[in-house]
């Protein structure tokens, strides 16, 4: 079987709900995946669950429930939140389940065996917060910084990682990879980051410290630490030590947030896998935050916005259009609940909805509910047809180019366009006229509206998979499996039958008072 598309979201931590950043990076994920399915690949989609490690183990204590329960009920949430965003994804890798433990324990005795682990006594300072050791350089006027939260004294025995010996190789692989992280300018980041000698990881944990995590094969006193235990489901996932394996590995794209790309995604992992023997994965997509006022919106502050509301209210596709078209993949980007309305009400409802719907009316009065045959070309069909050609020339390099926000942008403004020919057109003046001319105007009009509006939603499909399927449904077309031939201008339409009136993009309901 030929390589699959292997594709990865970063596994979200069990300690607390979903919100629009977890729901974000399964869209951006998404796209992806759907896009590169219509471009023929077999694709191989996974996200799933970080379960271990203190936070979910004092989330648990908190609450007063063991720790399975409480990532069993938080699963349950992650997984229906996929499931409301209509995420495909083919996978959801829990690292609770037996798969993952004996690849995680498998991996571990590996690196023992071949001399990258050692026990030694170490003294210094953990971040319970980080769930990491920190040393004197972290500290910032004295202190420790914030994010750390309670940091304490340890005198501890573990086992360590030799990462520093792979310092240079690491080095040396992301300079000669400009394509390893995208956006380009984060390789940077890394760099700097490996200016300064790499100290060895501490990869385990005791367990008086912690007992919610994968036991250590070579020593039953200590269990992983959940760095090691989260990265590692990538292979996992990819059927590590089954066939499977080689169908799926090296990953295509982790995509994952700017947050965790250094040191655990871009100097850990490659390391992690060079030690194996394994290959590296292709590629990190690697995007911003969504902000609330300038602030991460994150758990641990409070300002969230659960998606869930949102889909609620508008739907999947609306939610995954207005994050994909905010977001300019790398950047951070602010959320508001006015903007979203906006987006809503001018693009979707308008621009899109309110064309769909006319032209669907005007068939059912005017040309018995059928898509006509276009007879003239005239200077606006040359003029619609011009602005598509140029449209579809953007189209496919903004989309390999992760450039989805404008890739949506130039879809839209060529909506506008579309109703623009319209109203240049007027076929609903067109259709009080005895003169034959008019009449091949007329249905002329309504099949490049047509054709148009299917031209349109072919690439708004990764994105809004639904939402394009029915429009495809009521102007007559098949459902999309491919790009072949799908962005030229045709007419395939011709003769095909238009569905009922229908208004895609309801203005939400007000409520009373
Ligand atoms: O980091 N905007 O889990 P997590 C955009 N378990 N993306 C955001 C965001 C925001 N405001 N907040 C979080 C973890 N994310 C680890 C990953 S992978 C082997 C282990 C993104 O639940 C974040 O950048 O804190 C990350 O990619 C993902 O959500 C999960 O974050
Ligand atoms: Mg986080």
């Amino acid at each position: 079987m030929a390589k699959k598309f292997y594709i990865t979201t970063a596994i979200d931590y069990a300690n607390g709900s979903p919100h629009l950043g977890h729901a974000y990076e399964k869209v951006l994920t998404d796209v992806l995946a759907r896009y590169r399915r219509l471009q023929g690949d077999e694709v191989h989609f996974v996200t799933g669950l970080d379960e271990h490690g203190q936070k979910v183990q004092m989330s648990a204590r908190k609450a007063g429930l063991e720790p399975q329960a409480i990532c069993d009920q938080v699963a349950v949430e992650f997984q229906g939140l996929c499931q409301r965003l209509e995420i495909s994804n083919d996978d959801y890798i829990r690292t609770t389940e037996a798969r993952h433990k004996k690849v995680v324990q498998s991996v571990l005795q590996d690196l023992y065996d071949r001399g990258e682990i050692y026990k030694a006594e170490y003294a210094g300072f953990y971040s319970q917060r980080q769930e990491q050791f920190v040393t004197e350089k972290e500290k910032v006027d004295g202190e420790w910084p914030e994010i750390y939260g309670e940091v304490e004294e340890v005198i501890e025995t573990n086992y360590f990682f030799k990462l520093a010996q792979h310092q240079d190789w690491l080095v040396d692989t992301i300079e000669n990879n400009e394509a390893f992280i995208y956006p380009r300018f984060r390789s940077a980041d890394v760099l700097q980051f490996l200016k300064e000698p790499l100290n060895d990881l501490c990869i385990s944990r005791p367990r008086e410290r912690l007992q919610w995590g994968i036991e250590l094969p070579f020593d039953s006193e200590y269990v992983t630490y959940v760095w090691f235990d989260a990265l590692v489901n990538y292979i996992t996932a990819a059927g590590y030590g089954t066939d499977a394996y080689a169908d799926h590995w090296p990953a295509d794209f982790h995509v994952i947030g700017k947050d965790i790309l250094v040191p655990p995604h871009a100097v850990y992992w490659p390391i992690m896998l060079h030690a194996l023997g394994l290959e590296l994965p292709r590629h990190f997509l690697v995007h911003g935050w969504w902000l609330s006022s300038g602030a991460k919106m994150s758990k641990s502050t409070g300002a969230v916005v659960n998606p869930l509301d949102l889909i609620e209210q508008h739907g999947a596709d609306a939610f995954r259009y207005f994050v994909t078209r905010e977001m300019n993949v790398g950047q951070d980007s602010e959320f508001s609940l006015e903007r979203f309305t906006a987006r809503y009400n001018s693009d979707l409802a308008n621009d899109l909805g309110n064309l769909l719907s006319r032209l669907l009316n005007m068939g059912g009065r005017y040309t018995e509910g059928r898509v006509p045959a276009a007879t003239i070309d005239e200077a606006p069909e040359q003029e619609l047809k011009q602005l598509w050609e140029s449209t579809a020339k953007e189209l496919i390099p903004l989309y390999d180019g992760f450039q989805y926000h404008r890739a949506l942008e130039t879809i839209f403004s060529f909506l506008s366009g579309i109703n623009r020919y319209a109203e240049t057109r007027a076929p609903w003046k067109l259709a009080k006229s005895e003169d034959p001319a008019d009449r091949a105007a007329l249905e002329t009009s309504l099949a490049c509206m047509a054709e148009a509006l299917r031209l349109s939603v072919v690439l708004l499909t990764p994105v809004m998979p639904t939402i394009s399927e029915k429009v495809r449904a009521l102007i007559g077309d098949e459902a999309l499996t491919g790009l072949d031939g799908q962005l030229d201008w045709g007419d395939r339409l011709e003769g095909k039958t238009l569905g009922e009136k229908t208004i895609l993009f309801p203005r939400p309901e007000r409520s009373a008072g």
